[in-house]
């Protein structure tokens, strides 16, 4: 079957999707990007994410917005026509090809928005079950990590280290010692007493869609998150750990550096966390209980 994108207004075939080498995607990673969950055929917290999109664009001074509109309206064809039950949508937007290379960016750019549909597991998957291993690697990124941009490689580039390493992913580390977030999620540890930590929301990192509606999810059952820094030392001796993020929903963390977070296995407070989530998207939280906890 082949595969519909949208590019520039357009449905197209993906194979055929073209842009120019011009483009200030490619030349300056200018281009802010977000990517929505599709569960059971329904896109997850959409309006959300197209909120999101239009605050990075905005924060980069994009003189010129896409229509969120018409946004929604490909993202439900992208899902139609793909027949897309469990993925997500990926969508891009830069500031535009002009021909040239010029660092000063045009005042009222004449966007490039790009967007495809791509099917995966996310709710049952061996990661979600098991856990995931991460090692802690430095947080070398830009200073404003609340802007969702394509500049992506200090996270490649410590995603490609945990592989070799022998981890699935990496949690990123600031100078003072403290874990900002996951490469591409938010971080979050449970202690010893029971309370669960993530970061506060700052330019330090992204305001993960997936935490906001955990945040919402775990109110509604009367349990609070404490937003505040957590040192890599204080995830060693963390009781359980997990993350948060649209492609992969939320992930227990089972081993941080090598070391056993808690027992080493999924923890009682994770799978509630992943219960509730999985309520809040409308999916069975029995597949969640059947996972089992250490
Ligand atoms: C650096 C970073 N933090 C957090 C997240 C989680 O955000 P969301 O839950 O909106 O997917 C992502 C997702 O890509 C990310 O790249």
């Amino acid at each position: 079957m082949t595969r519909t994108a949208w590019l520039n207004g357009v449905f197209v075939d993906a194979g055929e999707a073209r842009i120019s080498p011009f483009d200030r995607g490619f030349l300056f990673a200018d281009s802010v990007y977000e990517v929505t969950a599709v569960y059971n055929g329904c896109l997850i917290d959409l309006d959300l994410h197209l909120r999101r999109l239009e605050r990075s664009l905005n924060e980069l001074g994009y003189g010129t917005l896409p229509d969120p509109a018409e946004l929604a309206r490909v993202h439900e064809r992208l899902v139609r026509d793909n027949r897309l039950v469990e993925g997500y949508v990926y969508l891009q937007v830069t500031r535009g090809a002009y021909g040239g290379r010029d660092f000063v960016a045009p005042p009222r750019p004449v966007l490039t928005c790009f967007a495809f549909a791509e099917p995966r597991t996310l709710l049952d998957t061996p990661a979600a079950r098991n856990g995931i291993r991460v090692i802690a690697a430095p947080d070398i990124r830009w200073a404003r990590r609340d802007i969702k941009t394509t500049g992506l490689l200090a996270q490649s580039l410590a995603k490609t280290e945990a592989r070799r390493r022998g981890a699935d992913d990496a949690w990123l580390v600031a100078p003072d010692g403290s874990i900002t977030e996951g490469a591409s999620s938010n971080a979050y540890i449970v202690t010893r007493e029971g309370a669960i930590i993530t970061r506060r929301l700052s330019n330090d990192i992204l305001a993960g869609v997936t935490r906001a509606t955990v945040f919402r999810a775990l109110a509604a059952e009367g349990i609070r998150i404490s937003e505040r820094a957590f040192t890599l030392s204080e995830a060693h001796d963390a009781a359980e750990a997990f993350s948060t993020a649209a492609t992969a929903l939320v992930t227990p963390v089972v081993m941080i550096e090598g070391e056993p977070v808690g027992g080493g296995a999924p923890g009682p407070v994770t799978r509630r966390v992943q219960m509730a989530y999985a309520r809040a998207i409308g999916a069975d939280p029995e597949m969640i209980a059947a996972f089992g906890a250490a």
